[in-house]
């Protein structure tokens, strides 16, 4: 078991729908608890009241690229002010189930968005915060849509054809190439147990477990 840190890491997990990065993240989190962290999980778009509500929104209410975008950052200023800043400051490690990877991939890659309108945003709420890691479950688009297809009824996102799942995969992979050492890419396509094997190497690698 490690001490750890003072300042708490910043982790998120990232995705396409289907990806299967949910199933995990309870075991993430029970994982680092068990090697001594202080662990808060939480998600994106949400994580606290008002995000939340957003989220429904953002999910659920027709609208256009830019309210969408200007949504998920709204959303995000809320999180970072009331959720992950201060439990980074306190120590905590933070999980967060998708962060500003999302907003790349999702409205820039997927839906065309500006991409440098969407660095400004970035810069502006964020101020220089950016995960510590990012676990990236990659899956082909193919197998997504066929574990979609036997989940739940669809969200504004789900609902989207493949070609747009094909062009979210690209945006992830764009962000990976801007910042390498932050991204551990796992074969989502595995077995459950050996995604969580990937999950916990890229953890021990970095000292972490
Ligand atoms: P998701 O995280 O997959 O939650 P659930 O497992 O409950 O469906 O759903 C969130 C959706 O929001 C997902 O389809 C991606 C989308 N999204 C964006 O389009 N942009 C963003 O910046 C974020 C954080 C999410």
């Amino acid at each position: 078991m490690t001490a750890p840190s003072a300042s708490g890491r910043f982790i998120t997990l990232e995705g396409i729908d289907g990806a299967g990065k949910s199933s995990h993240i309870d075991a993430l989190a029970a994982w680092l608890r068990d090697h001594g962290h202080e662990v808060v999980v939480t998600r994106e778009p949400g994580g606290t009241e008002l995000a939340e509500r957003l989220r429904e929104l953002v999910l659920h209410a027709p609208m256009d690229a830019l309210t969408e975008v200007l949504l998920v950052f709204a959303a995000r200023r809320d999180h970072l002010v009331h959720a992950i800043e201060p439990a980074l400051a306190g120590g905590a490690t933070v999980l967060c189930d998708r962060f500003t990877d999302a907003t790349f991939a999702y409205q820039g890659a997927g839906r065309g968005f500006d991409l440098d309108i969407l660095a400004g945003l970035e810069d502006w709420v964020q101020r220089g915060r950016q995960p510590d890691l990012t676990l990236w479950f990659r899956v082909a688009p193919a197998t997504a849509a066929a574990r979609r297809a036997a989940a739940r009824s669809p969200d504004r996102f789900e609902s989207q054809g493949q070609d747009f799942f094909e062009r979210v995969d690209s945006g992830y992979a764009a962000r990976r190439v801007a910042a390498p050492q932050r991204f551990a890419e796992l074969d989502a396509g595995a077995d459950r147990a050996a995604v969580w094997a990937q999950i916990e190497a890229a953890l021990v690698q970095r000292g972490w477990g």
